[in-house]
């Protein structure tokens, strides 16, 4: 079945399930924040992503998952426009875009955690949350590009205490950090500035089970407002319990487009193993 978000792939069967929420008949009447269409990409011998249909809607977390290797990393660093699609069109709004690099991105509201974790460890937590985006002091200081740390510190602090992640020092280089830590700066980062679309790639692989618990919170309490939300995790009981969809990426093509009230743990594990196909669903 065919619709406007779909994640649907014409070489391969997909499942999309019937079943919707009020909110999501809505929502698919919109344009999509974000979307690929027809996205392949090689590198060298190895077809990473193949012909890849996917789009984001506002206020939906769709959860992104496959095995290792499936090509979930490389659709989100297209999403972003950390690596140029070999071929097919990415559109926000329902306007083609090109992304020379993640800067553009950002331009339009979209901010990404990587999976290997892009923060600066030489820099601070505050300089972290702010790079790229320095707040200059107003007046003569600012003109000759005098920073204002003061209130990017304060607006480091209150982002971090908004989340309820506990950092006890914002003027602390992130390198000394937990990985677990390193990780919450990171979503709290892309929460920050991510006005349209976050795209997370394993946020909570390296935070114990109340942080994670955390995160989820709050990827819910961002999605009230107009943001959409992409999530890579191989913790497929939290992606069930997120994500009010979820797509299964296999050997680099989407093979289901399942809604969560229609589908169980247990039935994408299924489709990310290739054994619903095989079982002919
Ligand atoms: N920069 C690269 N150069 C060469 N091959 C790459 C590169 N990035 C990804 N690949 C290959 O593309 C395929 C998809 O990789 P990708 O990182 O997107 O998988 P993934 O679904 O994110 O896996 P994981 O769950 O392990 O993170 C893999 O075969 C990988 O080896
Ligand atoms: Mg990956």
């Amino acid at each position: 079945m065919n619709e406007p978000n779909g994640a649907v792939n014409e070489a391969r069967p997909v499942q999309v399930s019937e079943g919707r929420t009020a909110r999501k008949e809505a929502t698919t009447l919109r344009n999509a924040l974000l979307e690929a269409r027809g996205v392949t990409r090689s590198f060298g011998t190895v077809q990473a992503l193949n012909g890849v249909d996917f789009a984001i809607h506002p206020g939906e977390v769709v959860g992104l998952v496959g095995d290792n290797g499936a090509g979930k990393s490389t659709l989100l660093k297209i999403l972003c426009g950390a690596l140029q699609p070999s071929s097919g069109q990415l559109l926000v709004e329902g306007s083609p875009v090109v992304f020379h690099s993640p800067r553009d991105s950002r331009e339009r509201g979209i901010e990404v955690v990587y999976q290997d974790l892009a923060l600066a460890t030489e820099l601070s937590v505050l300089e972290n949350v702010f790079l790229g985006r320095e707040q200059r002091r107003t007046g003569i200081l600012g003109r000759f590009g005098i920073l204002d740390r003061n209130a990017m510190a304060r607006d480091a602090r209150e982002t971090l205490d908004s989340l309820g992640i506990e950092i006890h020092d914002v003027a602390a280089r992130c390198g000394l950090l937990s990985g677990g830590q390193r990780q919450a700066v990171a979503v709290a980062k892309a929460i920050r500035w991510g006005s349209r679309v976050l795209l997370l790639d394993e946020p909570t692989a390296a935070l114990a089970v109340m942080e994670a618990e955390k995160i989820g919170g709050l990827v819910r309490e961002v999605v009230k407002g107009e943001v959409g939300v992409v999530l890579v995790s191989h913790n497929l009981p939290q992606v069930h319990e997120l994500c009010d969809r979820i797509v299964v990426l296999l050997r680099g093509s989407i093979v289901a487009n399942l809604h969560r009230e229609d589908t169980t743990v247990e039935e994408i594990v299924m489709w990310i193993t290739g054994a619903a196909r095989s079982r002919g669903n």
